[in-house]
């Protein structure tokens, strides 16, 4: 009856055959044929699951299985197990057998890695890391206390340890208070939503300062690695990366008159822009609306989300 993929305790391949004789009867006591193709037992990331794969071809109101009422009555049938619809690859029911796997209350940092930016620990434990020179643009949410700020907070000692210059946007002056004043700041710490625009403006003025540099180079250098190979080839320095922070991202825009002002469309400049020159926005808020991240989301590269206020705020961040 069962496809295993690996080895699963006794107790759960029980478990399973009793899931897989209850659902179709649940199924059927709603009037509703038992079309399943299989069921597939499997363990994955230290949890146990049992997929119930339904038969496309044969289901007639494909409708009627998927309703969030349908699912909860199946979960109450099987004693309150949790019963997910997954379609990433046909149609099936997911029910984890284990328990969901907690993740940690703390994760300490793993270290700084030279070249590479530490974003986090999925729950297997392994690091999420992207290369600097990959890392492009970032988008960051979460509720107040989901943990931004500790992220931002990393990700500037990071840049710092790779030589990079910081701009850094904290209207609430909570984010950075320990770096005010650090001789990497190219402008003070903005505070104020003027102040924050004319990080911005300072922000463009570095590209326009680095174009300059770029434009008497044989072959207009496309990313700032290209351009320092060059450079130091010949015996000068290599120009810092630029690390350009927006905290609380959504205020600072509804302030400056929102999503279609000239602040959005200079935010939108300095992002195109900054790629090939090493600067890297990271716009950070609780809460990003359609309108805000329909003017970041072709710019940034991923998007981190912390706990956020409902699903569809995930989903209208991708996440
Ligand atoms: N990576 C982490 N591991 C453990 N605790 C964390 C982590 N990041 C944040 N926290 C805890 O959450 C609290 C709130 O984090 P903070 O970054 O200030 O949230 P936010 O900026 O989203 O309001 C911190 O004081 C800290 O105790
Ligand atoms: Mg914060």
């Amino acid at each position: 009856m069962f496809e295993t993929n690996n080895f699963i305790s006794r107790r759960y391949q029980l478990q399973a055959q009793i899931v897989a004789k209850r659902l179709p009867q649940v199924l059927q006591q709603r009037g509703l044929e038992a079309v399943f193709a299989e069921f597939l037992l499997t363990s994955t990331q230290g949890m146990v699951l049992l997929f119930a794969i339904l038969d496309l071809p044969r289901v007639r109101r494909l409708e009627a299985y998927t309703t969030p009422e349908l699912l909860h009555h199946l979960s109450t049938e099987l004693q309150g197990l949790p019963v997910f619809l997954s379609n990433s690859n046909g149609l099936r029911y997911a029910i984890p057998l284990s328990p969901l796997p907690r993740l940690p209350k703390l994760i300490p940092f793993p270290g700084v890695s030279v070249g590479w930016a530490q974003l986090g620990v999925n729950h297997s434990g392994e690091t999420i890391s992207q290369p600097w020179s990959k890392l492009g643009h970032l988008l960051v949410a979460g509720k107040t206390g989901s943990g931004k700020s500790v992220f931002l907070r990393l990700l500037a000692y990071q840049a710092l340890t790779e030589g990079a210059q910081l701009l850094l946007v904290d209207l609430d002056g909570a984010t950075f208070p320990m770096l005010a004043n650090h001789r990497t700041l190219l402008d003070p710490i903005a505070t104020t939503p003027q102040a924050a625009q004319a990080t911005v403006e300072r922000a463009l003025g570095e590209c326009d300062h680095r174009a300059g540099l770029y434009m008497p180079m044989d072959g207009y250098p496309e990313s700032l690695e290209e351009y320092n190979r060059t450079i130091v080839r010949h015996g000068s320095d290599p120009l810092p990366r630029l690390l350009v922070v927006l905290d609380e991202f959504s205020a600072l825009m509804t302030t400056l008159g929102g999503p279609k002002s000239s602040f959005a469309n200079r935010v939108a400049e300095l992002g195109w822009r900054g790629r090939k020159f090493g600067v890297h926005l990271v716009f950070a808020a609780q809460d990003f609306t359609k309108q805000v991240v329909g003017r970041v989301r072709d710019q940034v590269s991923a998007a981190i989300c912390f706990r956020v206020r409902s699903m569809e705020a995930a989903r209208a961040m991708g996440c």
